[in-house]
């Protein structure tokens, strides 16, 4: 018997005890390189901030209730960003309260817009300024109260995609007998930021967590100084200025699952093309410039998103006269602790 025909005659019958054997037209087990179904896409703010309105306008922010949230879905995947987060558009309104709550998800804002909202984590509770990076690391208990008087704009970013592949999630709603559904704010309200903040001193014997990073909180103000000192380095040949928010304990990752970077192009910059396992989501902060990935080419302007599907060559350019300033998260903290992390530039291959 023909092993095309052997085959197909036990699938039948090894269907029955949940067993299966290949079949001949199977699509590949194995392909030579990753053939993703996440897409890299763009995201016009122009297109964008006009229905955000809309939404802040006509969707109510209920109690208990999900947030108000735009999402960023990619056309390639049945749901999220792309196959490991999720990115939304969050607004939140003069007086509004997104009530507390914690999952198993990671989760962190980067403030697009607005001032005068406060986020809580575990007891914990941190302004949230334009720029600014604030952390809900998983299992914590985080709620978002507004106190200003303009509409509150940020990016949210949560591994919803990776949690949910892995059958792991959990989520509690808040309730606390004389505050309801918000925290309480602790006697020292910015406690990991004055512990941690420096980046390079910290009290000796405050107790760590191997893996999780304390911080919750990264200003703006300590990013641009940050940058600025960075500009007085020799142009990386990928991305010209840029740093990765870090764990002040360990030096690792800002998150256990997701890396941010903040990134400064320069009048003129041409970046080289590179290629990696992993998937990226870029928000423009400010500027314009382009973006080359695969055979597609995304000029982008302050406010614009886009994302860069994994093993797709690209590179970033600045042909302008005003530096641009890009805000990235990526899922490669996942790939590199699994061992599959690879990224490879025109002129070298390096695996890592
Ligand atoms: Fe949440």
């Amino acid at each position: 018997m023909a092993d095309a025909e052997a085959r197909r005659a036990l699938k039948a019958d090894l269907a029955r005890f949940n067993g299966r054997v290949s079949q001949p037209d199977d699509p590949p087990l194995f392909t030579r390189e990753p053939e993703p179904d996440v897409q890299s896409v763009h995201w016009r703010g122009r297109d964008l901030m006009p229905l955000l309105d809309r939404l802040g306008r006509e969707v109510d922010l209920g109690a208990g209730g999900p947030r108000r949230t735009l999402r960023l879905h990619n056309p390639g995947l049945a749901f999220g960003t792309t196959h490991t987060f999720w990115g939304s558009i969050q607004v939140i309104l003069p007086g509004e309260v997104a009530t507390a709550h914690r999952h198993s998800a990671n989760a962190f804002r980067f403030i697009m817009h607005g001032q005068g909202s406060w986020t809580n984590v575990d007891g914990e509770c941190y302004p949230m300024n334009e720029g600014d990076l604030v952390l809900t690391p998983a299992g914590t208990w985080h709620d978002h109260v507004h106190k200003g008087s303009g509409p509150m704009i940020w990016l949210d970013v949560l591994d919803i995609s990776l949690m949910r592949s892995l059958q792991a999630t959990f989520f509690e709603p808040y309730s606390h007998p004389t505050t309801g559904n918000v925290q309480p704010v602790d006697a020292i309200p910015d406690r990991s930021l004055r512990q941690f903040g420096s980046g390079l001193m910290q009290p000796p014997r405050a107790p760590v967590k191997p893996g999780v990073n304390p911080l919750l909180a990264y200003s703006a103000a300590m990013a641009e100084a940050a940058l600025t000192q960075a500009a007085g380095l020799t142009s990386d040949p990928l991305d010209d200025v840029v740093l990765e928010y870090r764990n002040p304990v360990d030096g690792g990752p800002a998150m256990r699952t997701m890396a941010m970077q903040l990134q400064r192009l320069r009048p003129g910059f041409q970046g080289q093309a590179r290629r990696h396992t992993g998937s990226k989501l870029y928000y423009v902060v400010s500027g314009d410039g382009s973006t080359t990935v695969g055979d597609q080419r995304f000029d982008w302007r302050t406010g614009d998103f886009f994302t860069v599907a994994p093993w797709a060559w690209h590179a970033h350019s600045n042909g302008g006269t005003q530096e641009a300033t890009l805000f990235q998260v990526n899922d490669t903290p996942v790939l590199k602790a699994l061992g599959y992390y690879r990224e490879e530039t025109r002129e070298e291959t390096r695996p890592t």
